[in-house]
């Protein structure tokens, strides 16, 4: 199935709006989601509307949160989300790291008690567009063995960054530290696609190609993913005071109470090191040297990162982004929610 953008967003913040958030917050929970989907990341685009309105209409997301932002320095803060859309405050909280950074030359803003907030490059890349380099993390719900374990600890705890090059062309880089986003195990179920033996592990922790038979997923590289995932959970769980490891709620456990998760947002004005003329120069210098390279047997060419989505991007552009059949059916229902997530198992459908 098809859909334009602009029906795409109207859909989701509609659906989003009827299980009871603002209609500002919709509104940018859906341009959230829509970025993602525009992309061809639709692990966390529109097949996520359903369990988020469950969870608002459950009041486990803050209807009208009452954000507020703390300076604890000159360049430091705490935007304190009050369990409200991760979304809606990791937006606020940018534009508020992006301001502090455009007058101190660099900002670290935490965001404290959120909900989930979709795909990270949303917020780098508003810095990147104001020509600053943005940095983020987040906490996710504990999903990925720890290097030699047998049980999750971390989550699959994402990390971001842009960076800005000339004639607004960004280098955005945005992965979660497993081999595959958990989003991209429920996307594979959601088409009934069997997935890479590398990806994930069973109930017995070994290796399965079955998107419904995961319980855990792998980190990647082995130890310097799950180490990469510790600094992740260090700097926006227990440097906030929030939960942190195996405590960090999870997405299902009770869709009537407050994520509590922490995200970390840093923002840096090439300024401070350098011209920012001289910085985008480089960045674009960057993506041009990236490019050409010879590419290897089976490439057609190097592409640097975030590049990889233009050829999805113009295509869902000209043509539509393309939806699930059933995530479109629920979309233009009167459903609100099938009561389908609360209470289950991390690792349900
Ligand atoms: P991915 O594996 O699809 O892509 C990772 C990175 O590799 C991207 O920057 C992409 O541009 C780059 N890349 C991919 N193919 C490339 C190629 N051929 N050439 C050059 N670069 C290439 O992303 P992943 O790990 O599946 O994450 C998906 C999304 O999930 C992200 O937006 C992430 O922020 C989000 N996420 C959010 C969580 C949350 O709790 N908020 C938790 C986990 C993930």
């Amino acid at each position: 199935m098809r859909v334009t953008k602009d029906k795409l967003k109207n859909l989701i913040q509609t659906k989003l709006e009827q299980a009871g958030l603002t209609e500002e917050h919709a509104g940018v929970v859906a341009d959230v989601l829509v970025f993602a989907d525009a992309k061809g990341i639709h692990s966390h685009g529109a097949m996520r509307v359903e369990y988020y309105a469950e969870r608002i209409a459950k009041n486990g997301i803050t209807h009208n949160p009452e954000f507020r932002l703390e300076k604890t320095g000159p360049s430091s803060a705490i935007y304190h989300a009050d369990n409200g859309s991760g979304h809606v405050a990791c937006k606020f909280a940018m534009e508020e790291a992006i301001q502090m950074a455009k007058e101190n030359g660099v900002a670290v803003v935490g965001v404290k008690k959120m909900s989930h907030s979709g795909a990270l490059s949303y917020f780098t890349e508003m810095a990147a567009r104001e020509d600053l380099v943005g940095f983020a993390v987040c906490q996710s719900d504990p999903m990925v063995v720890p290097f030699g374990g047998a049980e999750p600890y971390y989550g699959t705890n994402p990390l971001a960054f842009a960076a800005p090059g000339n004639d607004g062309k960004m280098i955005s880089f945005d992965m979660a530290t497993t081999v595959q986003a958990w989003g991209k195990i429920l996307h594979a179920r959601s088409k009934n696609e069997e997935i890479p033996d590398t990806w994930a592990v069973d109930e017995h922790g070994e290796a399965t190609t079955d998107p419904h038979k995961v319980k855990a997923l792998l980190p990647i590289s082995g130890p310097k993913g799950y180490g990469l995932g510790m600094m992740i959970d260090v700097l926006s769980g227990v440097l906030l005071g929030l939960p942190f490891g195996k405590k960090v709620s999870s997405m299902y456990h009770d869709l009537s109470e407050g994520r509590d998760l922490g995200q970390l947002h840093i923002v840096i004005n090439p300024n401070a090191f350098t011209s920012v003329q001289t910085f985008k120069d480089n960045i674009t210098q960057t993506m041009q040297d990236l490019n050409a390279v010879k590419p290897a047997k089976g490439f057609d060419q190097v592409y640097y990162p975030g590049q990889n989505y233009e050829a999805t991007e113009k295509d869902y552009e000209e043509n539509g982004i393309e939806i699930v059949d059933d995530i479109y059916d629920y979309l233009v229902s009167d459903v609100v929610h099938n009561d389908a997530y609360d209470h289950q198992d991390p690792f349900a459908d």
